[in-house]
């Protein structure tokens, strides 16, 4: 048997999109240890159990990571030295949340999506990059619904201080489902951002060996719809036949096998700073796409980083 030489780190692997990737690893990549990273105990714990059960090898770790609280984020970061595991060479900031029906604030008073989806991602991965190994990769989950151009059903985004995305209010006319949707959408293009910026920071700071890129991984039927009203969630449960026959439709698995394949195959080795997606191409695996121009705007993304540097700051 192998000895795994590498660890990759996912959010969110105890379901859905990041639970197919972690299995995909383990089956596909002998070298790596997979850390089952999740803001439930029991859940990741049932994760990493059954995860060795299909798979067969024994090298998963839950860690505990509740990215709705930036001490939970601290104390996961703190903690990763005396942990033992291999050398990092991944991260995959996966986790995600989506709500339809109501407003919900982190643990620490931020709009819960743009926490969870962006400012806990941000926080963990600036937390952890003095532990990446030379050539480590980290992926962020974006979506295109991130694109204000694209036809999509959820809310176009808008992007604004990091501080008015952590704190903001309804419009005018908006129901608590659009403000829902557009926290996503916007959550989607500030981790987006991020990972552009984070890619000209450590080319700056001469850890231009770490790769950084972001992922679409398509429509998927997953618990993403947790959070939504019941009637919706049974309408997409119903209708789901139907829609995963579209060109933007993937499944976990589907999408999980090129989420693995960006974190340690050898076809992406060196890549950096792109933007892959599922959307209209998942049964050939996944194309390199153009972002929205705002995700590429420096100016917007140096102050969405400076801003979200206060936002940690102030819940110090
Ligand atoms: N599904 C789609 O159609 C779609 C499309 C585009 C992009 N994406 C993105 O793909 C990623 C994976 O989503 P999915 O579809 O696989 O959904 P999923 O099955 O709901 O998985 C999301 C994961 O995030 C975890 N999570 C939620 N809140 C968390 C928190 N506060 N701290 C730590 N972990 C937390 C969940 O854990 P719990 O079990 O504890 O809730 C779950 O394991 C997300 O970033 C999503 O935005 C999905």
């Amino acid at each position: 048997m192998i000895k795994p030489t590498k660890t990759v780190i996912i959010t969110g692997a105890n379901s859905g999109l990041g639970y197919e990737c972690a299995k995909r690893i383990a089956r596909t990549s002998p070298d790596y240890h997979i850390v089952i990273a999740g803001r439930s105990a029991e859940r990741i714990e049932r994760a990493a159990q059954s995860l060795a059960g299909e798979t067969g090898v024994n090298r998963f770790t839950p860690v505990q990571l509740n990215l709705a609280s930036l001490d939970s984020v601290r104390k996961f970061a703190e903690q990763w030295p005396q942990l033992g595991l291999p050398p990092l060479h991944g991260l995959i900031c996966n986790a995600g949340v989506q709500y339809s029906g109501h407003i919900e604030q982190s643990e620490d008073g931020y709009e819960a999506t743009f926490a969870v989806n962006y400012l806990g991602h941000f926080l963990l991965t600036n937390s952890l990059v003095e532990y990446m190994a030379r050539n480590a990769r980290i992926i962020v989950l974006s979506s295109i619904t991130h694109d204000d151009q694209a036809k999509t059903p959820l809310p176009k985004p808008v992007l604004k201080s990091a501080e008015a995305l952590a704190n903001p209010f309804p419009q005018a006319g908006e129901s608590i489902a659009e403000f829902a949707g557009r926290a996503y959408s916007t959550s989607k293009l500030c981790i987006l951002m991020f990972a552009y910026e984070l890619e000209r920071r450590l080319s700056a700071s001469g850890r231009e060996d770490i790769a950084v890129n972001a992922f679409d991984p398509g429509g998927m039927l997953t618990g993403m719809t947790r959070e939504w009203k019941p009637a919706a969630r049974w309408m997409m449960k119903a209708l789901w036949p139907l829609l995963r026959l579209a060109p933007n439709a993937s499944t976990p698995r589907n999408s999980a096998k090129v989420l693995a394949e960006m974190a340690v195959s050898e076809r992406y080795r060196g890549i950096s700073g792109k933007f892959y997606s599922m959307i209209g191409s998942y049964r050939q695996g996944a194309r390199e796409k153009q972002t929205s121009a705002v995700s590429y705007d420096k100016r917007q993304a140096q102050e969405l980083w400076e801003g979200s540097e206060r936002l940690i700051e102030a819940r110090k």
